[in-house]
């Protein structure tokens, strides 16, 4: 069993950009701390980044069938992109939206979520730890449910 953790535009600058926002954690902590954390679940994760949203939308589509879920920190295009939360709605899969900082503290154009209303639900402002909690999030949905 597997699943997708997905990053969007920016993120991987994470360490060096804006550290008063995002902290010092770098995207490669984040990946060892997800890929610890799911060991300890039997889970296997796919950890990716890109700074395309048609490359996000493959991966979004090559997770079906293949993956439990995914958690997603879509970025920017959490505020824009219709075409991603269209993708989450065509391959069905259970999708955890996370974000380091929370979004609804900030400038009102981040309080609007495309994704939000088709993922079970969003993990905003705990930092790194947002991503273990997002994939305790959709152990907890996808067990519960067998
Ligand atoms: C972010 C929040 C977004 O508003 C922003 O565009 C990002 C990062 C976060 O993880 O806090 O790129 O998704």
């Amino acid at each position: 069993t597997s699943i997708l953790i997905l990053n969007g535009p920016n993120l991987n600058l994470l360490g060096t950009r804006q550290p008063e926002v995002y902290g010092h954690v770098t995207l490669t902590d984040i990946a060892e701390m997800c890929r610890a954390h799911a060991a300890a679940h039997d889970l296997e994760i796919l950890f990716e980044q890109s700074n395309h949203e048609g490359q996000l939308i493959d991966h979004i589509h090559a997770a079906r069938g293949r993956d439990l879920g995914i958690v997603l920190n879509a970025g920017a295009y959490t505020h824009t992109s219709v075409a991603l939360r269209d993708a989450i709605s065509s391959v069905e899969l259970p999708v955890v939206e996370v974000h380091l900082s929370n979004i609804h503290a900030r400038e009102p154009f981040r309080h609007l979520s495309h994704i939000a209303p088709v993922a079970l639900g969003q993990i905003a402002g705990f930092g790194a730890k947002g991503y273990l909690l997002a994939i305790d999030a959709l152990l907890d949905h996808t067990r519960g449910a067998e």
